[in-house]
């Protein structure tokens, strides 16, 4: 892990309240793993006080480039929002633990499923995966249709069906119902996004090889501040932290 203030190279909104920045810096040597993040603090005014923990998108180690893929809701997100190319952010990073790319091996399928702003990560999951032989389904689930984004990227990886909450765009329901409806097959499952669709999933597929990436709340993001605490199944007293232990985890090891 490091810190640098990594100069913006190109930002722009993607759809209602998403942006998507590309940073320029020495950091992306550090970025390995698909599925971490990076902690960014937008201001160096004592508001916000908090870094924002922003998964990675893409990681292009030639260009020394990484792509962020963020919603626009609170007052650190609402300033990045505001910035342009050729200013920095204080990025320190790269943090957590991502999606192992050895649970899918070359030749077995994988199926990616993202919830809204969970789906950005899984974008160099799949890109990862294609290298290696890996058959990538992904299933995206948005709220709306004017907050899709990333369809045509990731259908440049594999099959990808999109489902709406609101029926707006794609199929109308949650990225279950496209499972099932589509009767989707795979070896390994990678999921990112909202408890209550990784809750889901976990239920869905009880007997398969399920790695689900939390969003949670975080504070300091390196392990010190315990705001990101989740339990460990049938124990009363311990718990793993999303963001040192996690964010990934396999479905069972903590209680969603
Ligand atoms: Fe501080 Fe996880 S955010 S321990």
């Amino acid at each position: 892990m490091k810190r640098e203030n990594m100069v913006i190279v190109r930002h722009k909104q993607l759809a209602k309240n998403i942006y998507e920045i590309t940073l320029s810096g020495h950091l992306v040597e550090e970025m390995n793993e698909p599925g971490q993040f990076v902690h960014v603090k937008v201001s160096s005014q004592a508001n916000p006080l908090l870094r924002r923990p922003l998964s990675l998108c893409h990681i292009n180690k030639k260009a020394c480039e990484c792509t962020i893929i963020y919603r626009k809701e609170g007052i650190g997100t609402t300033l990045l929002a505001e910035k342009r190319p050729g200013e920095t952010v204080d990025v320190l990073g790269p943090l957590g633990n991502g999606f192992p790319l050895d649970a899918a091996a070359k030749g077995k399928r994988a199926l990616l499923v993202g919830g809204g702003i969970g789906i950005p990560p899984l974008y160099e999951l799949a890109k990862r995966l294609v290298e290696k032989g890996v058959a990538v389904t992904n299933v995206l689930g948005f709220q709306t249709k004017e907050t899709v984004f990333y369809e045509q990227e990731f259908a440049a990886f594999g099959e990808t069906y999109v489902a709406t909450a609101d029926g707006s765009y794609g199929a109308k329901g949650f990225v279950t119902d496209v499972i099932n409806e589509r009767e989707i097959s795979f070896d390994v499952l990678y999921a990112c996004g909202p408890k209550p669709m990784l809750k889901a999933l976990e239920q869905a597929f009880p007997h398969k090889n399920v790695y689900l990436s939390l969003e949670e709340r975080m504070g300091c993001g390196i392990g010190a501040c315990f705001a990101c605490v989740c339990r460990v199944p049938g124990s009363e007293t311990a718990y793993k932290k999303v963001c040192s232990d996690g964010p990934v985890f396999k479905a069972g090891e903590v209680v969603l």
